[in-house]
């Protein structure tokens, strides 16, 4: 009793040490090196290796410089000075290859990611939903899969979503009606199914609407 009444301060110091640590831990942004890190292990995933992207590597240095890639958008971010990737915009590669196995935890401070009229399969992977700042998700003509998840309500920042021309199939999720921000929404020619939720008539930014060529 006595012991643990003696080590109790220290067992507080540590805690809040470790409390303090995680929390600046769960607010540091990702560096460029992990950043670089996420896309260069998508890479090595692909099974096609176009000539635009060439520019992705590590170079001779230790320390690599993503923002001067093919596709690769760069900005100073605004509470940590640092830079980070902002946009990726890979349209019309043919890229081959598996989307889920892009890391986006890693890629947190996108705000825009251009995949379009590529070969891309897998689902949408749910790292996605860390992408806090994102206002484009253009994934337009791929062979993507899966369910549309309820998750996507957490990218509050978006605008377009256009997801035409892949292989989506189930439900439309009410949860869609809480992206406040969205102005086009495109879902045509997929196989989804059931309802046309209510909840989408909240979105009052919305300019344009498809959900043609589905079940
Ligand atoms: C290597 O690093 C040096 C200095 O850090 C830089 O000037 C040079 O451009 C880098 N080279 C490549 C290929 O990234
Ligand atoms: C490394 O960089 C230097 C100059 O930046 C260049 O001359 C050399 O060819 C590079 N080596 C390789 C293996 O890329
Ligand atoms: C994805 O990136 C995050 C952040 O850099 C890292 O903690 C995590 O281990 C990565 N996940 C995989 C599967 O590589
Ligand atoms: C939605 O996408 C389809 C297929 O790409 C396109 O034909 C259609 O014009 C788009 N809808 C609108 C309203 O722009």
């Amino acid at each position: 009793m006595r012991l643990a009444m003696e080590a109790s301060p220290l067992l507080l110091l540590v805690s809040l040490t470790l409390l303090l640590a995680t929390f600046l831990q769960a607010k540091a942004v990702p560096s460029l090196q992990d950043q670089a890190g996420a896309l260069l292990a998508w890479k090595a995933t692909l099974q096609s290796q176009p000539a635009q992207l060439q520019s992705w590597s590590r170079g001779n240095n230790t320390s690599t410089r993503p923002c001067s890639w093919y596709g690769i958008k760069c900005r100073k971010h605004q509470v940590s000075h640092q830079e980070v990737i902002t946009g990726i915009s890979l349209r019309g590669l043919r890229l081959r290859g598996d989307l889920d196995a892009l890391n986006f935890t890693a890629l947190e401070t996108l705000t825009s990611v251009q995949l379009s009229h590529n070969k891309l399969t897998g689902r949408i992977p749910p790292s996605i939903v860390s992408l806090k700042e994102l206002r484009f998700l253009l994934l337009r003509r791929n062979q993507i899969r899966g369910p549309l998840s309820p998750a996507l309500a957490s990218l509050t920042k978006l605008q377009y979503l256009m997801l035409q021309q892949n292989e989506l199939f189930g439900e439309i999720p009410r949860q869609i009606g809480e992206l406040e921000g969205l102005v086009k929404l495109n879902l045509s020619a997929n196989h989804l199914s059931g309802p046309i939720p209510g909840e989408l008539g909240y979105l009052n930014k919305l300019s344009m609407l498809d959900f043609s060529s589905n079940n």
